[in-house]
């Protein structure tokens, strides 16, 4: 069990200050419906506020809000920080937005998350690809930034680069040296980072957290790697080239105008734990390397511990990949929910990823090696031909009377378009989806 920490003595948290609040004789003619008298405790109804006076605004903060995310700014390193109760998804969807007028064009990682799709459907921009190499497995590499070179000289117009960083795999791209090139163009980087909130806090050795290299905006789900609770996230900002007004005013659009006080005071508490869990996350990375080490005993399931086309990799993520033997990543999920009860984040055909954290127990690492084992015991050899990469979908060119998606396609997770909005469903998105089909993988329309 994990204790939580309060790093700064001088005030209540938010947590301290609810839990106070909640005990006094005030009476809430104000939202929510709930009243502060409905339900038991296995629910935060007594703390769930709304802004009432001394509790601040989370879209002007000035009081405790401004001090949280002052809190998060320095933890993180990070010039000004932001907090987010809409996940990264409400912060990808401001940061592109903060950066562009409508029918601008910007420069996007085809690996991009939806929420990324979804902003530029929103501005009416115009994106233009670059591509990240895909290995045998369908895993997209790093962004190599040769080819942000080109798509910048290719688009002088661009408004802004976005590429994820680290990915749902765990692959990093080199930050800094994008960051760079971006900026001799006076171009801003944003980075999603949802999947890495921890990188600050470990010492994996992981060249590029993004905060700290010269990336002009970040996002990060706090709720995805960092005790935090769902859709919490954060946004860092260092940038001569984004202002934190223009970013606030998109926050403020993308993101509820009733956020949660239980939300924020769990990021709150969050942060303060981070920055004193130096120890903890030693512990992890041994467990993980312990872990990684006893993994190559398997005869054929193996993990992804680097990528060949990788510039720094997040050896949080454990990807197990099957193309050697005869499973897919489907069925190993499916194999560990139902004998094993141990639930993985996600499948692919060729493979399945156990996402970990600083809170996970020395206990979950051992059932998820054991369980391993005896489902690699039983797998045999099998040659497998290569995953098609993510295609390559065209755009659909209205004037040639040609129709594009209505809808963006893809698989959820991990929610990259196989052909977005706009683009000609073709026969290497037809074949690519079959294959995802065929593993049982569920492929949306939305
Ligand atoms: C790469 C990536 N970016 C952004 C998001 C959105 O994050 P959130 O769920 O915090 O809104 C996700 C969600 O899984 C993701 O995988």
């Amino acid at each position: 069990m994990f204790l939580i920490i309060k790093m700064n003595n001088s005030h209540d948290t938010l947590l301290e200050k609810l839990k106070k609040y909640s005990d006094t004789p005030a009476y809430p003619f104000h939202m929510p419906g709930h009243k502060r008298l409905f339900g038991d405790d296995s629910l935060p109804y007594r703390i769930d506020i709304t802004e009432i006076a001394g509790f601040d605004d989370l879209h002007d903060p000035t009081g405790i809000i401004k001090r949280i995310e002052q809190k998060i700014a320095e933890v993180f390193h990070s010039e000004h920080a932001f907090m987010l109760i809409n996940g990264s998804t409400g912060g990808l969807l401001a940061a592109i937005s903060a950066v562009t007028e409508i029918g601008d064009t910007i420069i996007v990682a085809r690996n991009c998350h939806k929420s990324v799709y979804n902003a530029v459907m929103i501005r009416s921009l115009n994106a233009e690809y670059v591509y990240p190499p895909t290995d045998e497995n369908g895993i997209c590499g790093s962004i190599d930034p040769e080819s942000v070179v080109d798509a910048i000289n290719e688009n002088p117009t661009a408004k802004a680069v976005v590429l994820t960083s680290p990915t749902y795999e765990g692959v990093v791209s080199d930050i800094a040296s994008i960051s760079k090139i971006c900026h001799i163009k006076n171009i801003p980087l944003i980075v999603d980072g949802a999947h890495g909130a921890h990188l600050p806090f470990c010492s994996f050795g992981v060249k590029g957290e993004p905060i700290r290299s010269g990336a002009d905006i970040v996002i990060s789900s706090l709720h995805k790697t960092l005790p935090a609770l769902t859709q919490t996230a954060a946004a860092f900002l260092n940038s001569k080239l984004v202002s934190c007004d223009e970013f606030r005013k998109y926050l403020e659009v993308y993101q509820t105008s009733s956020p949660s006080y239980p939300l924020m005071a769990s990021v709150e508490i969050c942060v303060d734990s981070v920055g004193t869990m130096d120890n903890e996350f030693a512990e992890y990375e041994r467990r993980l390397n312990e872990f990684s080490e006893k993994m190559r005993q398997l005869q054929h399931l193996r993990l992804l511990c680097h990528h060949n086309s990788c510039y720094s990799y997040d050896k949080s993520k454990i990807v197990i990949l099957t193309n050697r033997a005869n499973i897919n990543g489907t069925e190993i999920m499916r194999r560990l929910r139902e004998e094993y009860q141990l639930e993985l984040e996600m499948a692919y055909p060729t493979y399945a990823i156990a996402m970990t954290g600083v809170c996970d127990s020395e206990d979950g690492f051992l059932r998820l090696s054991d369980a391993l084992f005896r489902i690699d015991k039983g797998l045999r050899y099998e040659e497998k031909p290569p995953f098609p990469p993510l295609p390559h979908p065209k755009k659909a060119n209205r004037k040639d009377g040609e129709v594009g998606q209505q809808r963006s396609i893809y698989a959820y997770p991990p929610g990259i378009p196989i052909a977005a909005a706009g683009e000609i469903f073709g026969e290497a998105e037809r074949r690519y989806v079959e294959e995802l089909l065929l593993a049982g993988v569920t492929v949306r329309n939305a």
